[in-house]
């Protein structure tokens, strides 16, 4: 048996004004989308924002259903949306914020495990780490890639592999 520790490092921010202007920008735009998310069902209305290489601003959010499943999230919605509109131009940074039933809640916006697969898919293509910005109502963490919210993930590498 061997043990083996992984050290993972975030930032904290109390403040979007201790942030570059363009992780500002693009955490006032997943707010702004989160006003935006069709969610009548949950009442858990979340936003994305998605700054692409090229420039390029996509926002998206949560979009429910009667039949629960058909819904999507709203990281997915962005980056789906991005890489339909600027097919292969790599993700820079996503931003999410929430806006919660709970003001109180003082929590960080959480990516569920299925949209934290698909972050990796697009960091994988790219080759480069995307900035993962999860708004809070008291503070704000930065995360350097996909690597610290999915480790040991499956990869397109492990389709090949046979046991
Ligand atoms: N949701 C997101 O949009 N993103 C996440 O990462 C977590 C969950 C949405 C899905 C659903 O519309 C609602 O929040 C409650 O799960």
């Amino acid at each position: 048996m061997k043990e083996i520790q992984f050290e993972y490092k975030v930032r904290i921010y109390h403040s979007p004004d201790e942030l570059p202007e363009n992780t500002r920008k693009l955490i006032l735009l997943a707010r702004e989308a989160a006003n935006r998310a069709y969610a009548p069902y949950s009442g858990y209305h979340v936003g994305a924002a998605v700054l692409l290489e090229n420039g390029e601003l996509i926002t998206g959010n949560n979009q429910e259903n009667a039949a629960y499943p058909s819904g999507l999230c709203a990281e997915r919605t962005a980056l789906f949306y991005a890489s339909s509109r600027f097919p292969g131009v790599a993700v820079r940074a996503l931003a999410i914020s929430t806006l919660s039933n709970d003001p109180m809640s003082g929590e960080f916006a959480k990516p569920c495990g299925g949209c934290r697969q698909v972050i990796a898919e697009y960091e994988d293509l790219s080759g480069k780490a995307i900035e993962i910005v999860l708004d809070g109502s008291s503070e704000i963490m930065v995360i350097n890639g996909i690597d610290t919210l999915l480790p040991f993930r499956f990869k397109k590498e492990d389709l090949k592999k046979k046991l």
